[in-house]
């Protein structure tokens, strides 16, 4: 398939899978006393978000039970024993860590734009925001409970969200650390980009085959496949934070160079002789213009960063697409495949 009709294939795949969980959002996540915080969580989610672990999540389940995408009711999911289990709570459950996790990031990143609309701490305060995140955190332990999958997959569930949460917090602990040192070695940004990205796009494709019944190569080929395509997410993040004006990426573009994030793009630059730090105006970074941005990125492209990022995230995502062979041959596992290569051509 040509790229383009390629890309429209899956935007239309993750279109209607995000309506429906929407929709599901709204029936797990209520509006209740006191009004404030829930007000506060259900705010990004209702901003928009382009739902895209859910979408990898009900994909996964649609590819593993073998039938035709979008063709069985996700509440009622057919696991592989015959029996009914509720993969759209699952599929909730993980957007909803994923918006936690945007609330208390964009605090840490000092970040005023979200989704194209103020942060929960600029629209709120930094009070509410934190109990909002506190709140999806747990909310959404509740939410993966409704799957009503056997008490062993449940657990099993509960297990990986558990194990992908803590692996998030060390993960942004070490992309906070890594601000301040200028040592940091392409092998440990790897792993913290697994930590805070990758385990969420490896709990959204396991989670699943485990609420399935699948066997345990399954489960850990299909957590393979979301570590690796989640690494390429981030790096894809990681261009786009230089790349894409605001607008368009509904947050602040340059933030990373602000904050002096290292990323692939900054550590090869450095490998190759650019003052990463002397890029942006050191005398006031927060007043930093799209001008200012251009020319940085114009550095980084002559010494070939940008290309660099681009082609890594492009094999990590050929290794993850490679896991995929433990599904059944079936539109949903093509669809899958496709996922994995937009999620490094997307452009926000
Ligand atoms: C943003 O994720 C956080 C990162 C891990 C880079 P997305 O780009 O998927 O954000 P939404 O959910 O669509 O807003
Ligand atoms: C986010 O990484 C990882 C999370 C766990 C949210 P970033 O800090 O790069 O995400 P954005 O660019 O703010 O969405
Ligand atoms: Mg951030
Ligand atoms: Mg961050
Ligand atoms: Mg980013």
């Amino acid at each position: 398939m040509r790229q383009s009709a390629r890309e429209k294939a899956v935007q239309d795949a993750v279109t209607q899978r995000r309506e429906l969980v929407n929709a599901a959002i709204d029936d797990d996540l209520p509006l209740k006393r006191p009004e404030r915080l829930y007000e506060a969580s259900r705010y990004l989610l209702e901003a928009g978000g382009k739902r895209l672990r859910p979408a990898v999540l009900l994909l996964t389940a649609e590819a593993l039970a073998d039938v035709e995408p979008m063709s069985v009711d996700y509440r009622e999911f057919p696991d592989l024993g015959g029996n009914d289990v509720d993969v759209m709570a699952a599929a909730v459950s993980i957007e909803v860590i994923q918006s936690f996790t945007l609330i208390h990031d964009d605090i840490m990143d000092d970040d005023d734009l979200r989704r194209g609309v103020p942060a929960v701490h600029r629209e709120y305060d930094t009070e509410t925001a934190i109990l909002a995140g506190d709140t999806l955190y747990s909310k959404a332990f509740e939410i993966m409970l409704k799957t009503e999958a056997p008490a062993d997959r449940g657990l099993g569930a509960m297990r990986t969200l558990a194990e992908t949460c803590t692996h998030i917090c060390e993960g942004q602990a070490l992309d906070v650390d890594f601000e301040t040192r200028n040592d940091v070695l392409p092998e440990e940004y790897m792993e913290m980009v697994e930590m805070k990205t990758a385990v969420l796009y490896a709990a959204a494709a396991s989670i699943p085959a485990i609420v399935l019944g699948a066997d345990d190569d399954t489960v850990e080929a299909l957590y393979n496949y979301g570590l690796k395509v989640g690494q390429a997410f981030q790096i894809h993040d990681d261009v786009l934070d230089l790349t894409v004006p605001s607008e368009q990426l509904g947050k602040q573009r340059g933030s990373d160079l602000v904050e002096e994030k290292k990323t692939v793009i900054t550590l090869h630059a450095r490998e190759h002789g650019v003052d990463v730090d002397g890029l942006l105006d050191a005398d006031d970074p927060e007043a930093v213009t799209d001008a200012e941005i251009e020319a940085a990125v114009g550095e980084l492209e002559d010494v070939g960063s940008i290309e660099y990022a681009r082609e890594t995230a492009h094999d990590l995502v050929d290794e993850g697409k490679d896991h995929l062979k433990v599904l059944p041959e079936n539109d949903a596992r093509t669809t899958l495949e496709h996922v994995a290569d937009y999620l490094i051509e997307r452009g926000h």
